[in-house]
């Protein structure tokens, strides 16, 4: 297989895992013969042309570590055609051929973008803790945030049950309720809203207030930050005066992106990243390396937003019946 020189980047927001991409890329795209640069800070590092070779220690010890060793950028620049040429001349210089985006939509937008205006291939690794990718059954982090949202319900449940109290969780995903639905269910929260499904605020506070009577000593509802009902504190506000609950709020945010990833996250993330260099050596372009039924798929990076990667209702359906 030709070798070929390639530029490795994070974008977006960061997920736990990153670094165990970044390492497997770096580690395997030299072990083939490949010169590899990481750019940092997205595409912002792209643009002002901080872009740096990599060898093999500069990836030692970061697969335990969350965030990203390159760092990362949500980059306005790169969505005009100016920040992208400019991008692309800072690529040249180095002799760039290749790409390879560590992120989720946003960053794969950009990257298509990038290759329809220039001669450069590209290849996207899905990371965000949203898990909202369509061509992958997980995304990088994703694993990591749940586990990180699950030990925070764990501790809100003790204090709730010691105090009969009511709580509403929120938790990470804008447009995705994939934490939401899975740090419910492993919790055993009473309610679960996620902006995938219709919420119906009266059933829920029927079921809320038939626990209590029932005996019930807390009850736990998670809501994704998107939900269509709105967030934590416009949930509170619409049923506050609907159930017979002393209601606290905790909103988890940022705490999500961090933390050291779980195995499950560090083996994808090696999983992919080697991968990432194979189809960049084999010639793909312009395709997501994903993972549907734990083997290799690659996805038409346009496809990865444009198709919606469903939710299975039958786990609300589930989780209702488990938490009653
Ligand atoms: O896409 C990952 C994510 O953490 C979303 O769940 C969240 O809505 C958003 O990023 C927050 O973005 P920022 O860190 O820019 O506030």
């Amino acid at each position: 297989m030709p070798t070929k020189t390639i530029g490795v980047l994070t974008s977006g927001g960061d997920s736990p895992g990153m670094n165990a991409a970044l390492r497997a890329v770096v580690r395997t795209g030299i072990f083939h013969g490949n010169k590899i640069f990481g750019i940092k800070q997205g595409y912002e590092g792209m643009i002002d042309g901080d872009i740096i070779e990599l060898t093999l220690s500069s990836v030692s010890n970061i697969i335990k570590y969350g965030g990203t060793s390159i760092l990362t950028a949500r980059c306005e620049d790169f969505f005009t055609k100016e920040g992208r040429s400019k991008a692309y001349d800072n690529l040249k210089k180095l002799g760039i051929d290749s790409l390879i985006v560590i992120g989720g939509d946003g960053s794969f937008r950009g990257l298509h973008e990038l290759i329809n205006e220039f001669d450069i291939q590209g290849i996207g690794v899905p990371g965000t803790i949203d898990n909202d990718l369509y061509g992958t059954d997980y995304t990088i982090g994703f694993d990591t945030a749940v586990n990180t949202a699950l030990e925070a319900i764990d501790k809100i449940r003790d204090t709730a049950t010691s105090h009969s109290r009511l709580f509403i969780v929120e938790v990470m995903g804008r447009d995705s309720g994939y934490i939401g639905l899975y740090t419910g269910i492993s919790g055993g929260a009473e309610e679960i809203l996620i902006p995938e499904t219709d919420s119906d605020i009266e059933n829920l506070c029927n079921r809320l207030d038939a626990g209590h009577r029932r005996g019930k000593k807390s009850s736990i509802i998670v809501v994704s930050e998107g939900d269509e009902a709105g967030n934590a504190f416009d949930i509170k506000k619409k049923i506050e005066t609907l159930v017979d609950w002393d209601i606290r709020i905790s909103v988890l945010g940022h705490q999500q992106r961090g933390g050291s990833p779980t195995a499950f996250d560090r083996v994808l993330a090696s999983r992919l990243g080697y991968e990432a260099i194979l189809a960049v050596m084999n010639g793909e372009n312009e395709k997501m390396i994903g993972l549907g039924h734990n083997t290799i798929d690659l996805t038409p990076l346009e496809e990865t937003w444009t198709r919606k990667k469903g939710i299975d209702e039958s786990y609300i359906k589930m989780a209702e019946i488990l938490a009653t």
